[in-house]
């Protein structure tokens, strides 16, 4: 497959998340974006910008599987939900093997509910995972916190970023919550507004940095 065909497969998988389930496709284009952002004020995994964006951008693609009553549910899930809520992480490394076979956008997918002391959905020793995953897991905790979804209430820039501190060295890599750590609240708190404001544009933004800049080195 061309460097294009990465890019297009990368839209039409997107373009059916839209479809499907609205706050998933909506989260996954705000922790793409602050994930770069990221990954390029603290200059962490120089030369893996594009592929770690493709990750953060499907990393729950696999939620196409997983029917919108449970994905939407609000009372507690059952522990059969449970399970299949925990399989998504896998089915969407499923769906982006064939689709775009890079391994950092992979480990992306297939990680993101990994913890550092153990206790993730696949329950996946920290020295088996790359801390790049480490490094999305916060991004996309801190948008689960200071977004509202079915489950939670919505925590300030500030509540979410104790939140990750208090959790450092259990949930979270404290390495990984050093670098995260680097952008300031008040920066933080801009970026996220900035993101909120206008999703259109987000997806303008995201749509052409996928199609000028994600393969076309
Ligand atoms: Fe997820």
């Amino acid at each position: 497959m061309g460097m294009d065909g990465l890019s297009n497969t990368a839209s039409v998988l997107l373009e059916k998340l839209r479809s499907y389930h609205a706050d998933t496709f909506s989260h996954s284009l705000r922790v793409s974006w602050l994930f770069r952002h990221l990954l390029r004020e603290t200059s962490c995994f120089p030369g893996l910008e594009k592929p770690l964006f493709l990750g953060a951008l499907l990393h729950d693609i696999g939620k196409l599987d997983i029917p919108t009553s449970i994905l939407d549910k609000k009372d507690p899930l059952t522990d059969d939900e449970w399970r299949l809520i925990k399989t998504h992480p896998l089915k969407s490394y499923l769906y982006l093997k064939e689709a775009i076979p890079i391994r950092e956008c992979l480990d992306i997918a297939l990680y993101h509910h990994e913890r550092w002391d153990g206790n993730g959905y696949a329950r996946i020793r920290r020295d088996l995972l790359p801390d790049y995953a480490f490094l999305f897991s916060i991004v996309d905790a801190f948008d689960a916190m200071t977004s509202k979804r079915a489950y939670n209430d919505v925590l300030t820039v500030r509540q979410a970023l104790e939140e990750i501190r208090k959790n450092s060295g259990t949930q979270f890599s404290p390495a990984a919550v050093e670098i995260f750590c680097r952008l300031s609240e008040a920066e933080l708190a801009a970026i996220m507004a900035d993101i909120f404001t206008d999703g259109a544009r987000l997806l303008e933004d995201i749509r052409h940095y996928l199609s000028s800049h994600v393969f076309a080195s």
